[in-house]
């Protein structure tokens, strides 16, 4: 008989995620461990009680899932969570801090669904954050150019050099929205994510219709006023004025979906780490 499905929840923050632990249980897992304020050095212990209570035959029935609202803590604890196995004794693992990578990864095939990225001019708005830095991954990674914005040049240009690390190949602009005439440096996008803080709006209707290329518009904020202005938060993939545009709840569907799947293919071996690439490959396997 098989074991049962034990997901540990690795959560840096003082309380382990709500939404995780719901999209756990809904997903098919059999037992949740929710740990939470984890740190660094908590980690291998942690891992040891994964690895060494069940036979290797029994492994793909323990994972761990690592969230909290900070993907840098979270790298950080799946950096050690991966130092901890050794030989056949490991689990698979999923890294979705704040939910950034399965975010990401909707965000990014809806736009997919009508436009070659590889070929696309992308600019994210908010693209600092957990989400938009992971939207401005996937979408170079596909080939696009991607214009990584902030309100302070600073700051996106700090992601740009991070993202640089990743792939020195890919092609990244970093751009400021709190400077005169910001929407000259996008003027040729295809593709607009906005990934903002929830609650504020990032283009305007005025400035949007500068936008003389946009194809595709993608706001991921669910809390008035959207991020990208009039864009109606259950779009999903309703033709404004010649662009296709996405709302967050529009997005939040297929989110939902890539999280349980992910989840899913945890508990088929003991030895994957689903990061930022593998959550985009699968979400792809899913909408075909
Ligand atoms: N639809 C879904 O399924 C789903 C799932 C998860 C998250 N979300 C939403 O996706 C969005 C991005 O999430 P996140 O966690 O990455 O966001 P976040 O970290 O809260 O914010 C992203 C960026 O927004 C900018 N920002 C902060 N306050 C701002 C303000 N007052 N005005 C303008 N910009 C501001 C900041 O960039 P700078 O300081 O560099 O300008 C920040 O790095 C959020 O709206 C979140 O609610 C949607």
């Amino acid at each position: 008989m098989s074991k049962p499905k034990i997901l540990i929840q690795l959560d840096p923050d003082d309380q382990p995620s709500v939404f995780d632990s719901v999209v756990a249980i809904d997903s098919g897992v059999d037992q949740l461990f929710r740990h939470h304020s984890v740190q660094n050095s908590d980690v291998e212990g942690l891992v040891h009680g994964a690895i060494f209570t069940r036979g290797p035959k029994d492994l793909h029935n323990t994972a761990i899932f690592i969230g909290g609202h900070n993907v840098h803590d979270g790298e950080a604890i799946l950096k050690k969570v991966q130092s901890a196995f050794f030989g056949p004794m490991s689990v698979s693992v999923m890294l979705d801090s704040n939910g950034a990578n399965t975010t990401a990864a909707a965000a990014v095939l809806s736009a997919s669904k009508h436009i070659d990225l590889s070929k696309a001019k992308v600019a994210v708005l908010g693209g600092t954050g957990p989400v938009g830095q992971r939207i401005a991954r996937l979408a170079a990674r596909q080939g696009a150019h991607v214009a990584v914005g902030s309100r302070l040049l600073n700051r996106s240009e700090s992601v740009c050099d991070e993202l640089s690390q990743i792939d020195s190949k890919w092609s990244l602009t970093s751009f400021a929205t709190q400077s005169d005439n910001w929407i000259d440096s996008i003027r040729d996008a295809t593709v607009l994510f906005a990934a903002g803080a929830a609650g504020y709006e990032l283009i305007s209707s005025d400035e949007l219709q500068e936008l003389s290329e946009l194809k595709i518009a993608i706001d991921l904020n669910a809390v008035p006023p959207a991020g990208i202005a009039g864009v109606d938060v259950m779009a999903t993939g309703n033709e404004v004025h010649g662009t296709m545009v996405y709302g967050a709840i529009g997005v939040g569907g297929l989110k939902m979906k890539i999280h349980k799947a992910s989840l899913g293919k945890l508990f088929t071996a003991n030895n994957l780490v689903l990061d930022a690439n593998e959550i985009y490959d699968i979400g792809s396997e899913l909408i075909g």
